[in-house]
C-alpha cells in the first residue's frame, strides 16, 4: 500500500476527488495526510471530516525565506512516511531543494493542457488566444515549474459565451476524473500518459 500525502491551498476538491478514490476497493494507495500552507484553507476541515490527519503551516511568518517555510512544512510531511506526494490546488512554488526531496514521487494537477499556460490564469490566458478546447494535466513535478513529464491529460472544449469561471467549472469537473484515475496508475507503475477524452 502506498503512503500519499496531499498538499493544498484552497477548497481542496481535487483532495477529496483523490480521497473518495482511495476509499474504494483494491486501491494500491492511502491517504496518510492533507497538508496546507493556509491554516484556514476549507479543504483541511473536510479532511478532517473524513478522518485524515491534517497539518497545516502558515507561509505568511516566513516572508520570503522559502527555505524556511519548507523546512517547516516538512516536519508533518516526514513525520506522515508518504510514498506519494500529490499536489493538489498548492499554489506556492516549492524550491528545488524540496523538489529533489520527492523526485519521481510527487505529482501536480495543473488546469491547462501543458506545455500550454504554465503559471496563473490559465483559461483566461486560453480564452484570450481563441482556442476551441481546453483541460487539465497531470505530471511528475520538476524544478521547472509546470515542465515534468505527463502523466495524463484531459480535454474539454471551450464553447461560445464561455468565461474564466464558465470554462474552469468544465475544467475542475475533468481534474476529478483524471487526477484519482492517474494516481492508481502511477501507484502501480503504469507511466505511459493516460489521454481522456
Ligand atoms: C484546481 O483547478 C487546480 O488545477 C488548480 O487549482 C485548483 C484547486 O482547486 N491548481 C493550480 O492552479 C496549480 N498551479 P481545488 O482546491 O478545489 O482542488
Amino acid at each position: 500500500m502506498k503512503r500519499v500525502a496531499i498538499l493544498i491551498s484552497g477548497g481542496g476538491s481535487n483532495m477529496l476527488a483523490l480521497v473518495r478514490d482511495m476509499g474504494q476497493g483494491a486501491h494500491p494507495c492511502t491517504p496518510v495526510l492533507v497538508a496546507s500552507n493556509d491554516p484556514a484553507a476549507a479543504g483541511l476541515a473536510r479532511a478532517s471530516a473524513l478522518g485524515i490527519p491534517t497539518a497545516a503551516v502558515d507561509h505568511r511568518p516566513f516572508g520570503r525565506d522559502r527555505a524556511a517555510f519548507e523546512a517547516a512544512l516538512l516536519e508533518p510531511i516526514l513525520a506522515a512516511r508518504p510514498d506519494i506526494l500529490c499536489l493538489a490546488g498548492f499554489m506556492r512554488i516549492l524550491t528545488p531543494a524540496f523538489i529533489r526531496r520527492f523526485e519521481g514521487r510527487m505529482l501536480n494537477i495543473h488546469p491547462s493542457l501543458l506545455p500550454k499556460y504554465p503559471g496563473l490564469h490559465t483559461h483566461q490566458r486560453a480564452l484570450d488566444a481563441g482556442d476551441t478546447e481546453a483541460g487539465c494535466t497531470v505530471h511528475e513535478v520538476t524544478a521547472e515549474l509546470d515542465a515534468g513529464p505527463i502523466l495524463g491529460q484531459a480535454r474539454v472544449p471551450v464553447l461560445p459565451g464561455d468565461t474564466a469561471d464558465t470554462l474552469a467549472a468544465r475544467v475542475l469537473v475533468q481534474e476529478h476524473r483524471l487526477y484519482p484515475a492517474v494516481l492508481r496508475r502511477f501507484a502501480l507503475g503504469e507511466t505511459v500518459p493516460l489521454m481522456l477524452a
